[in-house]
């Protein structure tokens, strides 16, 4: 009798690439990381490790968020998701940037670094800087006694568990969830929000976790889009508003893993020169689920597909009928908040990549080139 495993098959739980397990472990790390963080009325957020007073917070009159890669990404989200709520300036960078451009730091300035590993050399940098100016640090991350958790003024941790697998997902998608609970906090204490305000979007946000299971049972049909696409050198990404902070992840995510050239565009911004690529079967994967956008977006998907594009789009559901006169295949995410769809709409791009990477023989838990935490410059 011979059983054939070894600690690391047996740590995949079945799965057979940890990208596969951390993809679905996000309900789990959605609903961890919102646990004890909602009032049991569901009617407000609390945010008890923070050590920056109702008072401080209240003096906060602009924000830097600063973080690395799939991070950023997050951190783009938390520019939407700040803004939105708390309406104050939000400015997004990379931190191998920021911390060479002497950035302008004023005392009522906050600094957010995202980072799942608290050890990215260039947003611990950023961090040292950004204290040395004499900001506020708060920082997001995944790991507990990290350099970045140390470091940091404040820090909110997220609840994904670990990370295994180069291709951050439900490290990125947790991040979401911090920076909902963060803006939703702000805002109620700047009484920016009334409580119905604040609970409705936690109602939403409590949704999310069955939401995700849902958009997970239908994997399939994204594994044949993917198995489509990985016959591509190249392709693109489109989205207006947040759809477009989403559209950065799912390209990143898809060179890192698949290696086929893609780029994230802002789709009205198209028409300024990329649209000369697009051609005759060239996959553009298309971002609708901001409603006030949604005509814009159609108008955007016809200029591509009048050059021969090949569209997937990512719709909200009760949209498929009239959305399928505009595309050519079409995934429904289901319906949340228009500040909240990027944690679902993600989940469809990470499955994207990480089928097309399969398809394509790659290693996808351990991409070329790359390593799960960048400790160097
Ligand atoms: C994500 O898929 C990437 N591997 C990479 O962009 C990563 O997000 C980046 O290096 C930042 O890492 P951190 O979150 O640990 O700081």
């Amino acid at each position: 009798f011979h059983v054939d495993w070894d600690l690391m098959t047996a740590e995949k739980a079945g799965y057979d690439h940890f990208m596969l397990k951390e993809i679905h472990e996000q309900p789990k790390a959605y609903r961890d990381t919102m646990l004890g963080r909602i009032s049991e009325d569901g009617r407000s957020v609390e945010l008890p490790e923070l050590k920056m007073t109702a008072e401080q917070l209240k003096g906060i009159n602009r924000v830097h968020i600063v973080a690395c890669g799939t991070a950023l990404h997050a951190g783009l989200v938390g520019k939407n998701v700040i803004e939105s709520l708390v309406r104050i300036p939000v400015e997004t960078d990379v931190a191998s940037e920021y911390r060479y451009r002497s950035p302008i730091i004023t005392p009522d300035t906050l600094v957010i670094v995202v980072s799942q590993s608290g050890e990215t050399a260039d947003t611990l940098a950023a961090l040292r800087e950004a204290q040395r100016c004499g900001a506020r640090v708060l920082a997001i991350t995944n790991v507990v006694g990290s350099s970045v958790a140390r470091e940091a003024d404040d820090v909110i941790i997220t609840l994904a568990g670990p990370e295994i697998a180069v291709a951050s997902t439900k490290a990125y998608s947790s991040q979401l969830i911090a920076f909902f609970l963060l803006g939703l906090y702000w805002a109620q204490t700047v009484g920016r929000k009334d409580e119905a305000e604040v609970a409705n979007v936690l109602a939403a946000m409590q949704a999310l976790p069955e939401q995700v299971e849902k958009i997970l049972a239908q994997s399939e049909v994204i594994k044949q889009v993917a198995e489509s696409i990985s016959h591509h050198s190249s392709l693109f990404f489109i989205g207006r508003g947040v759809d477009y902070a989403v559209a950065m992840e799912g390209s990143l995510k898809l060179k890192e893993i698949s290696y086929i050239h893609s780029e994230a565009y802002a789709a009205g911004e198209l028409k300024h020169g990329t649209l000369a690529l697009i051609e005759e079967g060239t996959p553009v994967i298309a971002l609708l689920t901001q409603e006030d956008l949604y005509e814009k977006m159609l108008s955007n998907i016809k200029e591509t597909k009048a050059r021969g594009a090949d569209v997937l789009g990512i719709v909200n559901e009760g949209r498929e009928e009239e959305v399928a006169k505009s595309v050519d295949r079409q995934f429904a995410i289901p319906r949340t908040l228009p500040l909240l769809t990027p944690a679902l709409s993600v989940i469809p791009l990470q499955l994207l990549s990480y089928y097309a990477s399969l398809a394509l023989g790659h290693d996808v838990d351990k991409p070329r080139n790359l390593a799960k935490s960048v400790t160097v410059e």
